[in-house]
C-alpha cells in the first residue's frame, strides 16, 4: 500500500557539529561533553524525558565506599560476565566511574545518605555494598533530572523532541548524518553533522514481557546494521528475575534492591526455594535467579512466584521503596502486608552496536554509547547497576572520540541526498502494525526467551524471515518504522542465539547445557553482507578471530 511521501527537504549545510540520537543518561552525558567542543543537536523520539534511564530504580554501582576498591568492582564485573567481558572496557568503566559520579554530584545530584555518609546498597553478584541510590528507588529519575538541567544550561545544545530518526546517512563509507521524521508534521529531513552519536537505548519491547518502556524498540541497533556497522553478541539478553505479574498490569520492575534488603522468593506453595539453586539464595546472580524462578513456575504449574518483603516492616518499605510501594498499591497490592506475584521479564540488551573502548563503532563517523552499544563491559551477564555507570562513562568517552573524529575530517562533506532520494521508493504502510508487533513479542518470549533450543530458534527464525520480507520497505509512520526495527533486531537475536551452541550467562540453551565449551570466549558478530537495500538483510556470522582481519 503506497502512501504519498508527505514531504522531504534537501540536506542543509551542517547546522550542528554533532548529532546525538537519544536523550537518556548516555545521550545527555555525551551532549554535555560535546558542547565543550562544538554545537550539538539532541534528538529524541516522543517526549524528551521518555527513556529507560528515567525508570531506573536500584541505583548506580560505583567503587566509592570505604570498604570498596575499583579492583574489586573490576573483578565482580568480570566474574558476572562469564568470560565475555572485554577487560580494557571494564577497566575504563570502573576506574572512570568514581570521577563521573563526583561530577554528577557537583552538578547537583543528591544520592541518599545515612548519618551524613552515602548509603551504599548491596545487589546480586556484588561482593561489596556499592550501589548509590536516590530517593529510595528513583535513581534514574534523579540522574536524568540533573543531567537534563545541566545540559539545558549549555548554550550550544539544541533539542528536537518528537523527532524519530529513521536511518543513518552513509556517504563514501562515512556516517554523515541521519534521516529524521518530524512525528507531528510528518515531514522527513536529512540532518548533516561532522559525527553522529547513537544513544538510543535497548530493545526490550521485542519481548511480550519486558520492564522496558514502550519506546525501547531497538531502533539504533537496526539502523546501525542497515548502515553497515557491526553488531556484537545480540543473543545476550538479560532477563530480570522479578517484575510484577498481574493479568491487568504491565510487568513493572521490582528492584533487585528489595532482595538486597532481605526480600525473599517463595513459590506458590509459600516455600523458600532459592537456596536449592545457589549459595547466595535470593541474591544469586541475575541469570541464575531468573532461571530458578522459571523452574519453580514449571514445577508448580504456576505463572508466577512471590516476592516477600512483608518482614521488612511498613515504615522501612515506604521509606526505602516509595515508588514501588505506591505503584503496587495502584494495582491493589499492599507490599507491606502481601506477597507480590512476580515473574521474569526481558530487561537489558548486553549485545548491541560493537564499539571499541573509545565508543567508536566499525563505521567511521558513527559513535555509540549506553544500552545500544556493545562496549564489552557486560559480557554474558550484566552486573546489576552497571549500566547507568556505563552511560556516564561511555557517554563521555564516545563524545571525546566524536570530537577527535571531527577534527580529522574537516574537509567539505558535500551535500547529502534528500530523504526522498534515500528512501528508494514510495513510502508504504504496514497492514496492521499493532498485530505484527504483538505477534513478534509473543514469538520472541515463547521461542527466543529465557530458555532456548535449536528447534525453538529455528522455528522462530522461519517466521521472523517471513516478517522481515514484509517489513523490508520504506515506511512513513513511526509505528511501522518501529515494527520494522523490532523485526530486524529480533532476527539478529535469534540468529545469534542459534549460532551460540553452548550456554553462557544469560544465554541458556536447553539443548547445550555444557557451560564450559571451548568457544565460549568467542563473540557473535553480525554485519550486512553488502550495502544493498530492501529485502537484502543477509548477515555474516563468524567467530571474532576470523572477523577481526576483515573489519574496518
Ligand atoms: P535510554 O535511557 O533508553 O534512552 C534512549 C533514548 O533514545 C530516548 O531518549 C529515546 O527517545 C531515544 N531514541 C530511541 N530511538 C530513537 C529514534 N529512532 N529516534 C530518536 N530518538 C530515539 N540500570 C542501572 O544501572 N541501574 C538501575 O537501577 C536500573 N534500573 C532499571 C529499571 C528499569 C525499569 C529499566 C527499564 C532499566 C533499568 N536499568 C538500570 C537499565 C538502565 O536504565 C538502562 O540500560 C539505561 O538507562 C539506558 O540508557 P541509555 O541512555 O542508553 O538509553
Ligand atoms: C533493579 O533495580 O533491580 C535494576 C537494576 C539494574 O538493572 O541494574
Amino acid at each position: 500500500m503506497a502512501r504519498r511521501n508527505k514531504g522531504t527537504r534537501a540536506a542543509r549545510a551542517p547546522e550542528v557539529d554533532f548529532l546525538v540520537i537519544g536523550g537518556g543518561v548516555a545521550g545527555l552525558q555525551a551532549a554535555i561533553e560535546l558542547s565543550r567542543h562544538g554545537s550539538v543537536l539532541v534528538l529524541t523520539k516522543g517526549h524528551p524525558l521518555e527513556s529507560s534511564s528515567i525508570y531506573a530504580q536500584g541505583g548506580v554501582a560505583v567503587a566509592l565506599s570505604e570498604e570498596d576498591d575499583v579492583a574489586i568492582h573490576f573483578a565482580d564485573t568480570l566474574k558476572a560476565g562469564h568470560g565475555l567481558c572485554r577487560r580494557e572496557s571494564v577497566r575504563a568503566l570502573v576506574s572512570e566511574g568514581p570521577e563521573r559520579i563526583q561530577e554528577l554530584i557537583a552538578w547537583g545530584a543528591r544520592f541518599d545518605k545515612v548519618g551524613g555518609k552515602f548509603a551504599f546498597a548491596r545487589e546480586a553478584a556484588h561482593s561489596r555494598s556499592r550501589i548509590l541510590r536516590a530517593r529510595g528507588d528513583a535513581t534514574g529519575n534523579e540522574m536524568v533530572r540533573v543531567l537534563m538541567a545541566h545540559a539545558r544550561r549549555q548554550k550550544r545544545i539544541q533539542w528536537l523532541g518528537h523527532h524519530f530518526t529513521v536511518d543513518l546517512v552513509v556517504v563514501g563509507g562515512v556516517c554523515r548524518g541521519a534521516v529524521v521524521l518530524d512525528e507531528v508534521e510528518g515531514t522527513r529531513t536529512v540532518l548533516q553533522a561532522l559525527a553522529v552519536l547513537l544513544a538510543t537505548g535497548g530493545a526490550g519491547q521485542a519481548y511480550a514481557r519486558t520492564t522496558n518502556p514502550p519506546n525501547a524498540t531497538g531502533d539504533g541497533m537496526a539502523m546501525a546494521l542497515r548502515a553497515g556497522a557491526v553488531l556484537e553478541d545480540m543473543e545476550l539478553v538479560q532477563f530480570h528475575p522479578t517484575s510484577l505479574y498481574l493479568p491487568t498490569s504491565p510487568p513493572f520492575l521490582l528492584s533487585e534492591a528489595m532482595r538486597g534488603e532481605g526480600g525473599q522468593l517463595r513459590n506458590i506453595k509459600g516455600e523458600l526455594f532459592m537456596h536449592r539453586y545457589h549459595p547466595d539464595a535470593a541474591l544469586a546472580p541475575r541469570d541464575i535467579a531468573a532461571r530458578a524462578i522459571w523452574s519453580e513456575m514449571a514445577a508448580t504449574r504456576s505463572r508466577h512466584v512471590f516476592l516477600d518483603v512483608t518482614h521488612l516492616g511498613e515504615a522501612f518499605i515506604k521509606r526505602r521503596f516509595p515508588t514501588i510501594y505506591s505503584t503496587c498499591l495502584r494495582y491493589d497490592i499492599d507490599i507491606t502486608e502481601e506477597w507480590i506475584p512476580v515473574c521474569p521479564s526481558a530487561h537489558y540488551m548486553m549485545g548491541g552496536v560493537w564499539t571499541d573502548t573509545t565508543g567508536s563503532t566499525s563505521l567511521p563517523g558513527l559513535l555509540a554509547a549506553g544500552e545500544v552499544a556493545c562496549s564489552g563491559v557486560h559480557g554474558a551477564n550484566r552486573l546489576a547497576s552497571n549500566s547507568l555507570l556505563e552511560g556516564l562513562v561511555f557517554g563521555a568517552r564516545s563524545a571525546r572520540a566524536a570530537v577527535a573524529f571531527a577534527g580529522r575530517n574537516t574537509g567539505p562533506a558535500g551535500p547529502l541526498p534528500t530523504a526522498g532520494e534515500l528512501d528508494g521508493g514510495p513510502l508504504c504502510a504496514l497492514d496492521d502494525a499493532d498485530k505484527l508487533r504483538s505477534s513478534l513479542r509473543r514469538l520472541m518470549w515463547g521461542k527466543v526467551g529465557l530458555v532456548r533450543t535449536g528447534d525453538s530458534l529455528t522455528s522462530a527464525l522461519a517466521q521472523l524471515s517471513r516478517w522481515e520480507r514484509t517489513a523490508a520497505r520504506p515506511f512513513g509512520a513511526r509505528v511501522d518504522l518501529e515494527v520494522k526495527n523490532m523485526v530486524q533486531v529480533a532476527r539478529c537475536i535469534a540468529e545469534a542465539a542459534l549460532w551460540r551452541t553452548h550456554s553462557v550467562g544469560a544465554h541458556y540453551r536447553a539443548d547445550y547445557l555444557d557451560r564450559k565449551r571451548p568457544e565460549r570466549s568467542q563473540h557473535s558478530r553480525a554485519k550486512r553482507a553488502g550495502m544493498l537495500t530492501g529485502a537484502d538483510q543477509a548477515r555474516v556470522w563468524q567467530p571474532a578471530s576470523e572477523y577481526r582481519g576483515r573489519s574496518r
